[in-house]
């Protein structure tokens, strides 16, 4: 059957209005972590984005926040990185949602053996996330002081704390 011409026009103007509608919705910012992330959801859409925006705002070579403008956009990682540790640290959350996997290719570990070892030691899981809270309030408190070099200090101990909490609840079979 051929779309009548009528028909056609009125497809072409759903797809085109569709195709508007995501194009202003997709550059907005992620929506807030919410307790109902998954643990996969946490990272790939806060704790991830949020501690990259403060890793990249210092470097070695004498890279940092200058304007007033720069240090509002560091300290809006840092806060919003605190509020995802904050959501992180129940350890009753599900590790990622049904039948996805790791986006890192080498990572083998599936949702399902993330659950149990998160299970097996949820004072542990919640500790680091705990820790990562802390080191996060540590970098505001380095923005608030407009400090780069503290900043940057902190940065590699946040980096530490990610590692630490994979190591034994994401990666845990890489180490043994
Ligand atoms: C309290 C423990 C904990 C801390 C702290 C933590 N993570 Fe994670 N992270 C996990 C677990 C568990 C997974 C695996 C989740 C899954 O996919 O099942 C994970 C997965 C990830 C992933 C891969 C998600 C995917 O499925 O592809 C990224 C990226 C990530 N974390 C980044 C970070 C960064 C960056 C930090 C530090 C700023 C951090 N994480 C701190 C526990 C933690």
């Amino acid at each position: 059957m051929q779309l009548k011409p009528k028909y056609f026009l009125l497809a072409f103007l759903i797809l085109g209005f569709t195709a508007c509608s995501e194009q202003t919705v997709l550059p907005h910012p992620q929506p807030n972590p919410t307790s109902a992330d998954t643990v996969q959801e946490l990272m790939l859409n806060h704790i991830d984005p949020h501690a990259d925006g403060i890793w990249n705002a210092v470097s070695t070579d004498k890279k940092q926040p200058r304007t007033d403008d720069e240090w509002k956009a560091v300290r809006q990682h840092a806060t919003a990185l605190i509020e995802a540790a904050s959501l992180l640290a129940d350890s009753t959350r599900p590790a990622a949602a049904t039948g996805t996997k790791s986006e890192n290719s080498g990572i083998a570990t599936n949702p399902e053996e993330v659950q149990k070892s998160i299970a097996a030691n949820p004072k542990m899981f919640t500790l680091y996330a705990q820790q990562l809270r802390v080191r996060a309030e540590e970098a505001l408190a380095a923005i608030e002081a407009k400090n780069p070099t503290a900043l940057q200090e902190i940065g590699g101990r946040i980096d530490a704390s990610c590692e630490q909490c994979h190591k034994i609840f994401w990666y845990p079979n890489q180490y043994q």
